[in-house]
């Protein structure tokens, strides 16, 4: 997937990047190395631990500029003002997100429960599940987690808070384990608490709405011809990436309450299809399986003269 993000990405040496999910950087190291002297580099990211490595790595880069924050508010930021010959956004948590137990993302390590990339923002996944309601809880796991136990998880949970405040990693993992219907004997199963923890981060980092704002960022920031790849998780997201890239490349169907399809003047054109990471990559980074890159080139007034081909 890395290489096909540089491919996508298709890096001008002296062009503006934004690298809107910077990590540990092994993405903005790939662009870096393609880029001129005259090139930039934004790095972004919501977690002060990424943007320290990225000080630490890039902070005395002339060529490249670093804040703390949503790639939403990337228009904020001079060096995305001049306009942008690419966006990357490579969603979700990072590897030192669900590794290190004090950050609470992760059902295998006990921490405390607090799941945000950003934990200086908004709610902990423990104070809001201390005072949403039932219904409201309900709807975080079966929305954002597809959890078919989601209205029992959320009855246990009020149920169990009433005794005990909820706010290790551990107690919701076995709490939501507890309820779980058990697997058949030799089956296998992902953990019984995945798609709960799942959901309540979405909720927690406000992942979707985020990334629908950033999406429409992106595509006022990029100048003609500039590409957008963006890298999601899941299929909640890779459904609004792909309906963002086919709402901006295609005239929508017939539709009497619609402006007519010939008025329609396409912004986006789709690069090639959705790709996934192949098994050479699979075999060094299980996480990448369910990994799908989408990526878009921004048109220019005259649409006609660069939407030759896919690629
Ligand atoms: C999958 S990791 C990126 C890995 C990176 N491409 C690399 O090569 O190391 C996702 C990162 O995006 C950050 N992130 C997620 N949503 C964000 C948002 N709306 N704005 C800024 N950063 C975000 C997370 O904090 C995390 O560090």
């Amino acid at each position: 997937m890395y290489a096909q993000v540089m491919e996508g990405l298709r890096i001008l040496e002296d062009g503006i990047y934004l690298d809107g999910t910077f990590g540990r950087g092994g993405h903005a190291r790939g662009v870096l190395q393609r880029l001129g002297t005259g090139g930039r580099l934004l790095l972004m990211d919501k977690d002060p631990e990424a943007i320290a490595v990225a000080e630490h790595e890039f902070g005395a880069d002339p060529r490249v500029a670093i804040h703390r924050g949503s790639f939403t508010d990337l228009a904020h930021w001079s060096t995305a003002q001049h306009g942008l010959d690419g966006v990357l956004l490579d969603l979700g948590v990072s590897s030192p997100q669900l590794d290190v137990a004090g950050r609470g993302f992760s059902f295998g390590k006990d921490g405390p429960l607090d799941m945000r990339m950003d934990p200086d923002s908004g709610e902990s996944a423990a104070q809001w599940l201390a005072r949403a309601g039932e219904a409201e809880i309900a709807d975080v796991l079966w929305n954002y987690g597809e959890e078919r136990m989601s209205r029992r998880i959320a009855r246990t949970i009020v149920a169990r808070r009433a005794e005990q405040p909820i706010t290790r990693t551990a107690q919701l993992a076995e709490l939501v384990a507890s309820v779980m219907p058990r697997g058949k004997p030799g089956q296998k199963e992902i953990h019984p608490a995945t798609r709960s923890f799942q959901a309540i981060r979405i909720h927690v980092n406000r992942e979707l709405s985020d990334l629908e704002a950033g999406l429409d960022a992106a595509h006022a920031a990029l100048r003609p011809g500039g590409r957008l790849a963006v890298i999601s998780f899941h299929s909640l997201e890779d459904r609004i990436v792909k309906r963002f890239i086919a709402r901006h490349a295609k005239a929508p169907a017939g539709n009497r309450r619609l402006p007519a399809a010939e008025d329609f003047v396409p912004t986006l054109r789709a690069i090639g299809d959705a790709r996934k990471a192949d098994s050479t990559e699979l075999a060094g980074n299980p996480r990448a399986r369910s990994a799908v890159l989408r990526v878009a080139e921004k048109l220019g007034e005259n649409p006609a003269a660069c939407a030759g081909g896919t690629r």
